[in-house]
């Protein structure tokens, strides 16, 4: 089955900095890159290094052929990746030597794709494959309502989180994916346990203290512990995870094998600077996998 990705296109900017700045400080840098990047893009780079066929539905303007001519170079489709007239996306990153980040990001093109096209792109998915949503584009509620109507498995990512957007897109998702913080605010919105929200399956990663996946109607939880490893950059983790996760699942895997396989995917990413392009190989998480203690 196949990978559909409707998601953001950002070129990223990374500052290494002492620590996050606060407000009203000024703070020289120590380091300076750039690089590929965008929740859209990093996860359907995962989901491609991973070994799934990726097709990414999303915008860049004129400015951004490198992104598109990028993120081909990892194996993902993209032909459904249109030049509209808003520049890029990007991402300031602010990257503190505890690996920690903040970020600041201008939506640009991923906002000004025409809902006409994207739709279109879905025409040629099947019935059984996945489709990848965050929230840096427009229109997810209808294209999440059309992946579903085509029988796709919707998995929503609720990041940055957005009250409105989680309450638009959440009938239509087959996973709801969210970050422990992500879960909290939707919990605080809702009133509501996380257990309680009206989806199939909830997936929640944790950093540092693992994942968990939610099996909603049968009650059950499944539980990762995460790998340990020393942090350079948390930054794209979360997208990583999400990526391997779902090529996990698409190529059969039980949600335990892929939580295990996503979840050793973003541990090694958090040990390299850098988003879309610091994603490990395939190869690179099966060698990492296999030297830790059984
Ligand atoms: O999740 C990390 C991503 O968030 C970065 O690549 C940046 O572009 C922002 O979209």
């Amino acid at each position: 089955m196949a990978v559909w990705n409707f998601g953001s296109i950002n070129a990223d900017y990374f500052y290494l900095v002492p620590h996050i700045p606060g407000r009203g400080e000024t703070l020289a840098a120590t380091k300076f890159s750039t690089g590929l990047g965008g929740k859209g893009a990093n996860s359907s780079v995962a989901a491609a290094r991973a070994g799934a066929d990726v097709f990414h539905i999303g915008a860049v303007g004129a400015d951004g052929a490198w992104a598109t001519e990028r993120l081909a170079s990892y194996s993902v489709d993209t032909r459904h990746v249109e030049t509209v007239e808003a520049p890029t996306g990007h991402a300031i990153i602010n990257v503190a030597e505890d690996g920690e980040n903040a970020i600041v990001i201008l939506a640009g093109a991923n906002v000004d794709q025409p809902l006409v096209t994207a739709l279109q792109a879905l025409d040629a998915a099947k019935p059984g494959d996945y489709l990848m949503l965050q929230n840096e584009t427009a229109h997810q509620a209808t294209m999440a309502e059309a992946g579903q109507n085509a029988g796709l498995k919707v998995v929503y990512s609720a990041a940055p989180f957005s009250e409105k957007s989680v309450r638009n897109v959440m009938r239509f998702v087959d996973v709801l994916v969210m970050n422990e913080i992500e879960a909290q605010q939707l919990s605080a919105a809702l009133d509501t346990d996380i257990g309680k929200l009206d989806v199939p399956h909830i997936l929640i990663t944790k950093g540092s203290d693992g994942a968990s996946w939610f099996d909603i109607q049968a009650g059950t939880q499944t539980y990762q512990d995460a790998f340990k490893v020393d942090p350079v950059d948390t930054t794209g983790a979360g997208d990583t995870f999400a990526g391997y996760m779902v090529a996990g699942l698409d190529e059969g895997l039980g949600v335990a094998a892929a939580l295990r396989l996503a979840s050793a995917a973003a541990a090694l990413k958090v040990t390299r600077a850098g988003t879309a392009d610091a994603i490990p190989a395939r190869q690179e998480v099966e060698a990492f996998l296999a030297a830790q203690p059984a």
